[in-house]
């Protein structure tokens, strides 16, 4: 990293203590929908929720997130650590610090598949092929891809990119990307891609309770 960039990480991360953190209020209401985000100090804005953390972006940082943990979850070391194995990769993002609760990572400009779904933008072949291969990249450096499923993938200009690796140490089995290109290829190009479906956040988050119902009862 030069040493404006690491001049700019240590501004952003004073902002974060002084400005972010304080005012900022997270709820794991349940452990699988994503946390609840009650209050974001301006100028900050929330660019999404998991299961695990919120991360948000400041006007003033273009190029980095603030991923911060609720109170509670754990795995932000396992998330640290898989950022170092990973290295630079153009499908994945990158981690420049990290504290108790928050890590400061690259921002990633897309969209995910799963609000591309939510607002009916076309997901090309071409972003399946480059998250196949970034996920082999993975397992080169040593790693399990896990939970690659619709909200920690996204599209940007066409191209492919994981948003969240934050549980690839976890050597357990998990189909859930060989699943989503099951249904890419026999649902989503037979049908959506024709008629540009946008499909509504209560339908969406229906089929990811189904699917963790069919995973649960078939595989467990
Ligand atoms: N580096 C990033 N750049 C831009 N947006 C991001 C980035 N990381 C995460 N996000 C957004 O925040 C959401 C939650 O982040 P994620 O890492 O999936 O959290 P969790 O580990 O809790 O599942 C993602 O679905 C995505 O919309
Ligand atoms: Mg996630």
């Amino acid at each position: 990293m030069g040493s404006v960039m690491q001049h700019n990480i240590l501004y952003l991360i004073a902002c974060i203590q002084q400005e972010l953190l304080p005012t900022l209020h997270l709820e794991s209401k349940e452990p699988h929908n994503p946390i609840v985000v009650h209050q974001v100090p301006l100028p900050w804005i929330c660019l999404g929720a998991g299961n695990y953390a919120a991360v948000f972006a400041h006007p003033d940082f273009p190029e980095q997130v603030v991923k911060v943990y609720a109170p509670g979850r754990p795995g932000i070391t396992d998330e640290v650590e898989v950022y170092r194995r990973l290295g630079h990769h153009p499908a994945f993002s990158e981690c420049y610090a990290s504290g108790a609760n928050f890590l400061v990572l690259k921002r990633l400009h897309g969209i995910t598949l799963y609000d591309c779904l939510h607002s009916g933008v076309l997901i090309l072949p071409q972003v399946i092929l480059d998250i196949d291969e970034a996920l082999d990249y993975a397992r080169s450096r040593g790693l399990f891809p896990h939970d690659v499923h619709g909200r920690n993938v996204m599209m940007s200009s066409g191209r492919g990119l994981v948003v969240d690796i934050s549980d690839f140490l976890h050597q357990s089995p998990c189909l859930a990307w060989q699943d989503l290109k099951l249904a890419y290829r026999w649902i989503y190009r037979p049908i959506f891609w024709h008629l540009c479906l946008r499909v509504p956040y209560i339908l969406l988050d229906g089929v990811r309770a189904g699917y963790r119902l069919f995973v649960y009862f078939s595989r467990s």
